[in-house]
């Protein structure tokens, strides 16, 4: 991960007195380079999402649908979905396609597919099923449970459903039926031993299949899911085993049920020229079993299509050097220029794009509860003569310190720490000597940093000082519920305040979330110069809420999530906006209860609560409590477990 050092301010600007301007906040956190056009700053300073409506493009206010949130009874945490921007991206995605094809005179049309374990939430799949009809987009299902979201929702008997995974009888058998009923419903063989069920279910139900084959491709893309490729991929056919296959369904007298091929090199595919040579070699197999007789018809290039998380432009991890119309052209090109000499006929262009099309539709929104400060609390005016000679070494330094000696300030001053903290250790410094020699500390490190943020030289030794020194914001969320890729895989997420973009953030921080885990924390930002360790944030207001925003997190993260600490489901808020930019909230889901979260780990409420009522009563018993007490105790503890999981505000 390219990580520049963070010791350099962003636009120079640290300071609140300084005037700033929301094209300020829109290059310190990158919008422009993320936001792929629906995110934006307003005029005031609030964070807008904007869509193109028939009537041109219109913006919301996201305080403004936080604040609708609230009167509903909607707290924080929440997700945020906008249909609009969902709808946007599938048809960008046929679009795209749409134009390549007339670009290059394919002779053929592009069918999308959705892997619902993208996002498997029912108001998203009935929203790809809905919108996705005009342009028969399908979904992909790689499992069971999946294979009947697919078989009840989808709209379009033109659209494709795509069957990967392992399938036993019972899938068969479903998919089979779906074919008989005219959907177009494709079993794509993952290994050969789930040929024999396909065919004896086939036989036995008089149902011809569709098959499809997954190949291993040899090549190996870039970016963090390079081993769904490549010879060790656990997933797909080696070229003899697809050999083998395609012998048993000659023998089988079945050969022109196999019309597809399936290629997935991997998911966010971060580099382009990755693409065209798994194409071109899926080409080829498509060529070879072309030879070997089957009918074929369809290429199905899965997943893979990346999502620009950190705004880069470039091959890195978390971004993509390619756009949606280059990887489209590069597609129809590479199956042209490998088809059209051998007059193989241009096949259906199947792809199964999942966190490009979901990734922008929904964001995490979340208050921040706590700040713990790290600056320095203010010094004594002077420090008495009978101090350690350590805290008068220190204070020393923390008086000398300027542009020309602040890399040896700093190492003084570690030193010196370290030396009270050693001496408090062996009982013989005092707490309040241990206390000033870190808070002199502090002051030193403060102003180190500063002298770097003025100085063009780079001290790697220094890069991580701005961490060391970040405040903490405390969000009211659950990263291992709400965003299990930040912690799972070190995954890049916008994030930035969504409201006062037009006051200079001042406090240079890192995001904690409620777990009693080190690792809830978010400490990587998307900026226009780069992954920073730290991001700036406002100061926070007495008696005022303060929110903050993950965004692109429709992939992947909502039922990737767990509960760890039983934090659970947050709310979750769809809206569907107008072309006068007036919004609807279109679906509200309110968040696991406590009593749900505690059945999920077997727990029973009721039971609970009878567990709960005989320890107060033999409290009463005791005289411990009054009867009293106890009806107000019941209530409380019956409350709480009606209760959200995250932390509420009380309402007076
Ligand atoms: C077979 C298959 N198809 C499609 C996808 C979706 O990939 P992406 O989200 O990169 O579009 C995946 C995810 O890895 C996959 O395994």
């Amino acid at each position: 991960m390219a990580t520049l050092p963070p010791s350099k301010s962003l636009s120079g600007i640290q300071s609140g007195t300084s005037p700033w301007s929301i094209e300020q906040s829109i290059e310190l956190y990158g919008v422009h380079d993320w936001g792929a056009g629906y995110f934006d700053v307003s005029a005031n300073g609030d964070a807008v999402v904007q869509v193109q409506t028939s009537k041109g493009e219109v913006q919301v206010s996201l305080p403004d649908i936080i604040q609708g949130m609230k009167e509903r009874g909607l707290d924080m945490p929440s997700i945020l979905r906008i249909e609009n921007v969902l709808d946007d991206r599938i048809k960008a995605l046929n679009e795209a396609f749409r134009r390549a094809i007339t670009r290059y005179e394919y002779k053929n049309h592009y069918r999308g597919v959705f892997p619902i374990k993208v996002n498997q939430q029912c108001h998203v799949i009935e929203e790809i099923a809905d919108f996705g009809a005009r342009y028969h987009h399908g979904f992909e299902a790689g499992s069971k449970a999946e294979l009947i979201i697919a078989l009840s929702k989808i709209k379009d008997d033109d659209s494709l459903i795509i069957c990967n995974g392992y399938k036993d009888a019972e899938f068969v058998e479903l998919g089979l039926y779906a074919k008989e009923m005219g959907l177009k419903c494709v079993f794509v063989l993952e290994t050969s031993s789930e040929l024999p069920i396909i065919l004896e279910c086939s036989q036995r139900l008089g149902i011809e299949p569709l098959l499809g084959v997954r190949i291993r491709p040899s090549v190996i893309v870039d970016g963090h899911w390079n081993e769904d490729s490549g010879d060790r991929s656990i997933f797909g056919l080696s070229s003899p085993a697809l050999v083998n296959v395609v012998e048993q369904l000659k023998q089988a007298d079945m050969l022109h049920c196999l019309q597809l091929l399936h290629c997935h090199l991997g998911s966010q595919i971060p580099n382009i020229r990755n693409i065209r040579n798994g194409v071109l070699e899926a080409c080829r197999f498509y060529c070879g079993l072309i030879e070997e007789g089957a009918p074929m018809g369809l290429l199905d290039l899965g997943g893979g299509l990346a999502v620009d998380y950190e705004g880069a432009r470039s091959n890195s991890h978390h971004s993509m050097n390619y756009q949606l119309d280059e990887y489209c052209a590069n597609i129809i090109e590479t199956i042209c220029e490998c088809l059209d000499p051998l007059d193989i006929p241009h096949p259906v262009i199947v792809s199964e794009s999942g966190r490009a099309t979901v990734a922008y539709s929904s964001l995490l929104l979340f208050n921040v509860l706590d700040v713990r400060d790290h600056r320095p609390s203010p010094l004594p005016t002077h420090l008495p003569d009978s101090s350690h000679d350590l805290l008068h070494n220190l204070w020393q330094v923390n008086t000398d310190i300027n542009g020309d000696n602040f890399q040896e300030c700093y190492n003084d001053a570690l030193y010196y720490r370290d030396e009270v903290r050693e001496l408090f250790r062996r009982g013989q410094a005092s707490l309040s000597d241990r206390a000033l020699a870190d808070n002199i500390t502090l002051a030193v490190l403060e102003k180190v940093a500063l002298q770097l943020t003025q100085c063009d030289k780079s001290y790697p030794e220094l890069d991580n000082l701005p961490e060391l020194l970040a405040d903490i914001y405390y969000g009211n969320f659950s990263l291992f519920q709400s965003l299990p890729d930040m912690w799972a895989i070190d995954q890049l997420l916008p994030v930035m305040p969504i409201h006062r973009l037009n006051e200079a953030p001042t406090r240079q921080a890192v995001i904690a979330d409620i777990t009693c885990d080190c690792d809830g924390k978010i400490d990587h930002f998307a900026t226009s110069q780069g992954i920073k360790r730290t991001t700036l944030l406002h100061e926070m207001r007495e008696g005022e809420e303060y929110y903050l925003g993950v965004f692109l997190v429709g992939a992947y993260q909502e039922t990737l999530g767990d509960l760890h600490n039983l934090f659970g489901d947050t709310n979750v808020v769809s809206v569907h906006i107008d072309d006068k930019g007036h919004y609807d909230f279109v679906r509200e889901f309110h968040g696991d209860s406590i009593a749900d979260v505690l059945s999920y780990v077997e727990y029973d409420p009721k039971v609970m609560t009878e567990e709960f009522r005989k320890r107060a009563e033999n409290a009463v018993k005791k005289g411990a409590i009054t009867a009293a007490k106890r009806k107000q105790m019941m209530r409380a503890f019956k409350a709480s477990l009606d209760g959200y999981t995250y932390f509420e505000k009380e309402e007076h």
